[in-house]
């Protein structure tokens, strides 16, 4: 079974993550050689200041370069996005567009102010209207929002998938929390949000091995198993 990193900014030029090829080549014989061996390339879709077409544009492009490379160690690539909430998402005629290479699942980051009514009925209506599944990015950035935590309650109702970055389970203060939830079943899938070989490096494995210790292998291969079988 592979080990999947499903979200990361290693694409070249196209976000604030990496900046160029070299850092790209970097960072993916770093994740090949912890044994990562497929990764979501996740760059930032803003609706703001983006359009869908252009940005899949630019993202073909920062793939193409780096298939050129022809790197014979580096983890398979799947293109995605990770796209950040906005006010008539559910509307957004070519929100499908989107998803992960060959899925209908998305990558969405919800926003970073507490969460009203309004946001939970979009993220609903994708799932039910839109028939799109939803990966929820980094759901412990959102816990710390000033009383959020009902609109999270809500949210876990839903039929979500929840992924965590790895980096904070590197975090004593965050951990005990994220165990939890991967123990109740209420968190599926880890990322590393890898940004670069410097800042915010690829990680996946440091936080996989925190999980193996806590919680044992078992735990992995859950989340493994359920991450194969969404691709
Ligand atoms: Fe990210």
């Amino acid at each position: 079974m592979d080990v999947i990193d499903f979200h990361s900014h290693v694409l070249p030029g196209i976000d604030d993550g990496s900046r160029n090829l070299d850092t790209t080549a970097g960072m993916l014989g770093m994740c090949y050689d912890n044994g990562v061996k497929t990764m979501i390339a996740t760059p930032h879709f803003y609706a703001e200041h983006d359009r869908i077409e252009v940005f899949l544009e630019r993202r073909q492009n920062a793939y193409e370069q780096v298939a050129d490379l022809g790197l014979e160690k580096s983890p398979k690539l799947r293109l995605g996005a990770e796209v950040a909430y906005f006010k008539g998402i559910s509307k957004a005629e070519k929100i499908p567009l989107l998803t992960i290479q060959d899925t209908d699942i998305m990558l969405l980051e919800m926003p970073f102010y507490t969460w009203d009514k309004s946001v939970i009925y979009e993220v609903r209506e994708l799932i039910e209207k839109r028939h799109l599944r939803l990966i929820i990015a980094h759901l412990e950035r959102y816990i710390k929002l000033s009383g959020n935590k009902p609109a999270i309650a809500e949210l876990l109702e839903l039929p979500v998938i929840v992924q965590v970055n790895a980096g904070s389970l590197l975090d004593w203060k965050q951990r005990g929390a994220i165990l939890k939830l991967f123990k109740a079943g209420k968190a599926q899938l880890l990322g590393s949000d890898c940004h670069g070989m410097n800042h915010r490096p690829p990680n996946l494995w440091l936080g996989r091995e925190v999980i193996r210790q806590k919680l044992g292998s078992d735990i992995l291969d859950k989340i493994d198993e359920f991450g194969n079988g969404l691709l």
